[in-house]
């Protein structure tokens, strides 16, 4: 695999495109996401919301876990959320690069791998072996939204060694994450972190970008909208936490876009309706395929849970893809 590493420097205001030349960016990025996550504040596209902004909610989550035992119904759920479904997903694309016909792309998201015992074993089961181009990862790869990541090494460093992408893994960050769980992961796994940043994978003379954004539900900054809005000319996959950033890249020439957070509802009604999607905006995005404009989308119900361990008229996924381009008449 040939690499290309381009990171950006904050040049300025919204209107002004990030320039690829600096590596001060990652520096940069660091001591931002630092200073929010010590905040506890929620920084997204429509304002900041202070610290303990959702204690309702959560109270609201402990209330329905305590009802759901009383009932009998917690472990019905549990069993539900241990049984990971292995989806696979054909996309067709005019413009993919005829050396990329039949790129492989495992995708995984919300892993929340030490959420409960089993649940990294699951997930390891169900992608060992995969024999695939490329690994994205999506976010929230622990269960806590705060606190230490340590013990999420071990699990992920084995379900790094069962999976041998030829162009290897990529990663951003989510809700869940906090920037020295990104740079562990990156360093001791050799998982490569995308924080508003983009890469190059090439083959021979052809070559797609990846463009990976910083989660924008809890961590936004106007860094999320340079990287994406950049008028690509590659064809352009992009990694998010969310799927609220589809129309700013789909504006910005992306192809298709990557994504999770929703946990597809985790606890839906039945048919698979979600109560709750954890977005602020592009609800309507909140599971499985779409599309807006001409950019492909994809929201992924992720591996994991969160809050209660149980999930209702609601899988969770580990997703591969195989892009092709679409035949000329
Ligand atoms: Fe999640």
């Amino acid at each position: 695999m040939e690499r290309t590493q381009e990171t950006y420097e904050d040049v300025g205001g919204p209107s002004q495109r990030l320039i690829p030349v600096s590596p001060a960016h990652r520096k940069l990025w660091a001591r931002r996401r630092k200073a929010m996550e010590a905040s506890g504040c929620r920084h997204s596209p429509i304002g900041v919301k202070p610290a303990g902004a959702n204690a309702a909610f959560e109270n609201a989550l402990s209330l329905f876990e305590v009802l759901l035992k009383s009932c009998g119904l917690y472990q019905v759920g549990h069993v539900i959320a241990r049984d990971i479904r292995v989806r696979q997903i054909d996309l067709q694309f005019d413009n993919l690069p005829e050396r990329f016909d039949g790129y492989t792309i495992l995708h995984l998201t919300d892993l929340h791998i030490d959420k409960f015992e089993g649940l990294d074993d699951a997930i390891i089961s169900a992608v060992a072996g995969a024999d695939v181009d490329l690994c994205v990862m999506t976010g929230d790869f622990r269960a806590a939204d705060d606190g230490p990541h340590e013990q999420i090494m071990p699990p992920m460093g084995q379900l790094v060694a069962a999976i041998q992408p030829q162009d290897g893994f990529y990663a951003v960050l989510g809700n869940h994450d906090d920037h020295q769980l990104g740079l562990a992961i990156e360093q001791q796994l050799g998982i490569r972190l995308l924080a508003n940043e983009s890469d190059i994978i090439r083959r021979g003379n052809s070559q797609i970008r990846l463009i990976g954004a910083d989660d924008v539900n809890r961590f936004y900054t106007a860094d999320a909208d340079r990287v994406l809005s950049g008028g690509h000319e590659d064809f352009t996959i992009a990694l998010v936490h969310s799927p609220e950033m589809a129309t700013e890249a789909a504006d910005g020439g992306c192809d298709l876009y990557l994504s999770g957070h929703t946990h597809g509802g985790q606890v839906c009604l039945p048919g698979g309706k979600p109560l709750v999607t954890h977005l602020n905006v592009n609800q309507h995005l909140a599971s499985g395929q779409w599309r807006v404009g001409k950019m492909q989308g994809y929201t992924s119900s992720g591996a994991g849970v969160s809050g209660p361990p149980v999930r209702f008229f609601s899988r969770g996924e580990v997703t591969f893809f195989r892009l092709t381009r679409r035949a000329r008449i």
